[in-house]
């Protein structure tokens, strides 16, 4: 049987015609939503030998711990992807919040097979050209920009470089550990060596996602993840975000940590307030707790600032900030940027790593960095977020039924909460089989986080799917 191989230009062609009738309509004045995609047009199995042959050398060979569609990709520019079908897709879930600059971006390219031949890997035995400038680009960025408290000319941070999100938040974790150790012995006047330490104990957040290792697992509060593994590591507390009266009890003389994400990306797409955030910052301030802002999903100008937490006043800022995903496009890297004052404790042998730090993931990452600060992504990433908003705001009164009222997040990481729990998968994969790439969080939500820098033009082309496929549930 021979597939049909769908142009996503054609179906393009017919959204823009759309998109510019919305235009002229001065503020959308449209009062019904798409329903151009209703057909699936990306469903067909593939009838390619190769494809099969990959789908069961995978089956055969891979973990089974991923459910994927039965098709396999090829190639990508910008926003789009191609499977090896030649079937194009628009990606929204770009790596899921991964991708900033798209797929296939040429000088990030070039900066790869460059850094690449010169020098790729040297291990932390030896210093390196990049590492020191990347980490140097991070604070000062921060210190420009807002956030980690280092608006204070006084103030100074550290970068400890890691792999990937979850192998940053364990570094975190572990510093924090170290702190609350010192502090205690400050305290207690006798070194924590000689035993008896109770400040051990770490915080963190109902519907948070930290990963999957033994330490950022036991502070991702989800029997889903957490109950297979278990037992855990112990001395973790639960609260809940935005809960002023339950810091008191949550946070306190033996808490070493509090991790908390200001956006939530895995567990729904949900906001911490500023007023809340004020308050765990004093309640850590109280008993002397580290404050580790997990920005690995919504940091790095996804909110169209640096971080989530830039705007935010110094008296709601972190101690540590943990960051991964798009630091290097899709390239493996995470890293933590820790305040002088608590980076202070760590000492050579203290923590590390092999591959955390090479020449080429930090050569990529500052070339990475260096783009997002200096391109406009920012102010872009604020306009293309006011007209994709605009757009999803009319969903829920297309939709009544179907959706929860507000649209949630901030930037290019928002969220579609559904009433129906059942019903975001449902979207995800009917997206999927008409060209568009979505991603579910938590149990309600859909989830939007394309490139940084996603055209207009694939904006709309998602939301008439979405819109589409609303429609016909
Ligand atoms: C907020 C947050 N923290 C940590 C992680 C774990 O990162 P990684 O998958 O790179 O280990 C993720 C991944 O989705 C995340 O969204």
């Amino acid at each position: 049987m021979k597939r049909a191989v769908t142009s996503l230009s054609a179906l393009q062609r017919a959204s823009r015609g759309r998109a510019a009738r919305f235009s002229t309509s001065a503020g959308l004045q449209n009062s019904s939503p798409c329903t151009r995609y209703t057909a699936a047009t990306h469903d067909t199995p593939s009838s390619s030998a190769s494809v099969q042959s990959t789908l069961a050398t995978s089956e055969n060979y891979l973990l089974p711990v991923y459910a994927r569609p039965q098709f396999v990709l090829s190639h990508g520019k910008g926003s789009k992807v191609w499977d090896t079908d030649g079937r194009c897709y628009v990606d929204f879930s770009a790596g899921i919040a991964v991708n900033a600059l798209g797929h296939g971006d040429e000088e990030f390219v070039k900066v790869m097979s460059e850094q690449a031949s010169k020098l790729l890997h040297t291990s932390n035995v030896f210093h390196n050209e990049w590492a020191p400038r990347l980490a140097e680009l991070l604070v000062e960025l921060t210190r420009r920009e807002g956030g980690l408290g280092l608006a204070d000319p006084s103030a100074g941070a550290k970068v400890f470089f890691a792999n990937s999100g979850t192998e940053a938040n364990e570094g975190a974790l572990k510093i924090a550990r170290k702190v609350g150790k010192e502090r205690w012995a400050k305290q207690a006047g006798r070194a924590w060596e000689d035993g008896g330490c109770t400040k051990t104990r770490i915080a963190c957040f109902e519907q948070g996602f930290h990963g999957r290792s033994m330490g950022a697992l036991s502070v991702t509060s989800n029997p889903k993840y957490q109950k297979p593994f278990a037992p855990l590591i112990p001395g973790v507390d639960v609260g809940t975000m935005n809960d002023m009266e339950g810091l008191q009890g949550l946070v306190g003389e033996d808490t070493c940590a509090v991790i908390v994400e200001p956006i939530q990306g895995e567990g729904g797409i949900h906001a911490a307030d500023e007023a809340w955030l004020r308050a765990l910052r004093k309640r850590c301030d109280e008993v002397g707790a580290v404050l580790i802002y997990d920005e690995i999903q919504c940091g790095l100008y996804r909110t169209g600032n640096l971080w989530a937490h830039s705007k935010l006043p110094a008296d709601c800022q972190p101690d540590m900030v943990t960051m991964a995903k798009p630091l290097a496009n899709g390239y493996p890297i995470g890293a933590v940027l820790i305040r002088d004052s608590v980076a202070q404790v760590m000492t050579p042998g203290t923590h590390g790593t092999t591959f955390g730090g090479s020449p080429l993931a930090c050569a990529l990452g500052f070339h990475v960095l260096s783009r997002l600060s200096s391109d406009n992504v920012g102010k872009q990433v604020q306009e293309t977020s006011t007209h994709l908003v605009g757009r999803l705001e009319k969903l829920p009164k297309y939709f009544p039924k179907l959706l929860k009222p507000e649209v949630r997040g901030r930037g290019l990481i928002l969220g579609l909460g559904f009433k129906d729990t059942t019903n975001p998968g449902r979207v995800v994969d009917m997206a999927r089989e008409r060209g568009v790439f979505l991603l579910t969080a938590g149990k309600d939500a859909v989830r939007l986080v394309p490139s940084l820098n996603v055209p207009k033009e694939d904006v709309d082309f998602a939301v008439d799917v979405l819109e589409s496929v609303l429609s016909q549930m």
